[in-house]
């Protein structure tokens, strides 16, 4: 890949209270003042949670049948920008949503709650969260941050998940992210909440009831064909869902789309690390109502 050879990878660096690369802080002022629109739908999630998924799912719930020409033709992130981002060789998220006429703009954001721009509140925007398990979701971003080659270096998985523990990956600290976005919940009503273990066990089901959230009436034969063409095998075989156009990552590490499965981390666990974490876990958890499942 063209740019692999002139990007390095950054630094860990400390910014409004969370960890975080200055890819996603450097046009700070630029995304804080975000003027969102009415009708914009915010895809928030933590890192590997499934925003790939939920993107391609919404771009083919409001585009699929009006412009069939942009699913073979614009790679899902140039489609759903990532509003914080700023990598080289490609434009901003916040340029490419500026320049955006499609209604709904669909806008992919991995920040925590508190740095929203706060113009989507204003607005009452829909707001689509995924979470996903910690352990799973840890091991998905310990893969990505080896072959996403703008990431910090991961060094090896014992340390990768310390820091995971320690909320010193990019976007701060799982637990407050997923804790943070489920308590705004209670006071904003605009935020469906969803789970990557629940689309994996029943894509369909969780398909309608976004359908519901997002007041559309897609019919039963068009969230078929939109289930099928989401489905894993699908999306890694194709090359506007798969990430292999973007220069960024080096596929010989790792794919982008790994594996897609709930359980993958007791394949990198060990005992040990199996009991610190669910100890860690239960104090971090303590006061939250979210429960999470680590199989299904
Ligand atoms: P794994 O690394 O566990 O395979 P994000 O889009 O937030 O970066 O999340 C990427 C994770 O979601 C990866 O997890 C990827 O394989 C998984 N994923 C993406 N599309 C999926 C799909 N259609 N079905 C199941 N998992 C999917």
């Amino acid at each position: 890949m063209l740019f692999l050879k002139t990007i390095s990878r950054a630094e860990l660096i400390e910014f409004e209270g969370i960890s975080m690369v200055h890819f996603f802080t450097e046009n700070w002022e630029k995304i804080q003042n975000f003027q969102a629109r009415p009708d914009d739908i915010l895809i928030a999630t933590y890192p590997k949670a499934g925003t790939t998924w939920v993107s391609y799912i919404l771009d083919l719930l409001y585009f699929g049948n009006t412009a069939p020409e942009r699913q073979t033709s614009q790679p899902i992130y140039m489609r759903v920008p990532f509003l914080e981002a700023t990598f080289p060789g490609i434009p901003s998220g916040v340029d490419l949503a500026d320049n955006m006429s499609t209604k709904p703009r669909l806008i992919k954001t991995h920040l925590p709650v508190q740095l929203v721009p706060k113009s989507f509140w204003e607005q009452n925007c829909r707001v689509v969260y995924v979470a996903r398990n910690a352990k799973d979701n840890a091991v998905s971003f310990y893969h990505f941050d080896r072959m996403n080659m703008t990431a910090p270096e991961p060094g090896d998985w014992s340390t990768y998940l310390q820091r995971f523990k320690n909320g010193k990956t990019v976007f701060g600290p799982w637990y407050d992210h997923v804790c943070g976005f489920w308590e705004k919940k209670q006071t904003y009503s605009n935020i469906h909440y969803m789970f990557f273990e629940d689309m994996v066990e029943d894509t369909g089901r969780e398909l309608e009831r976004l359908c519901s959230f997002l007041g559309l009436f897609t019919p039963i034969e068009e969230r078929e064909q939109i289930r099928k063409g989401v489905h894993f095998d699908s999306m890694k075989h194709n090359s506007m869902t798969n990430y292999s156009t973007i220069p960024l990552m080096d596929f010989k590490v790792s794919p982008f789309m790994r594996k897609g499965k709930v359980g993958d981390w007791k394949n990198h666990f060990t005992v040990t690390q199996n009991e610190q974490f669910d100890e860690h876990y239960k104090q971090k958890m303590k006061n939250s109502t979210l429960h999470f499942r680590t199989e299904i």
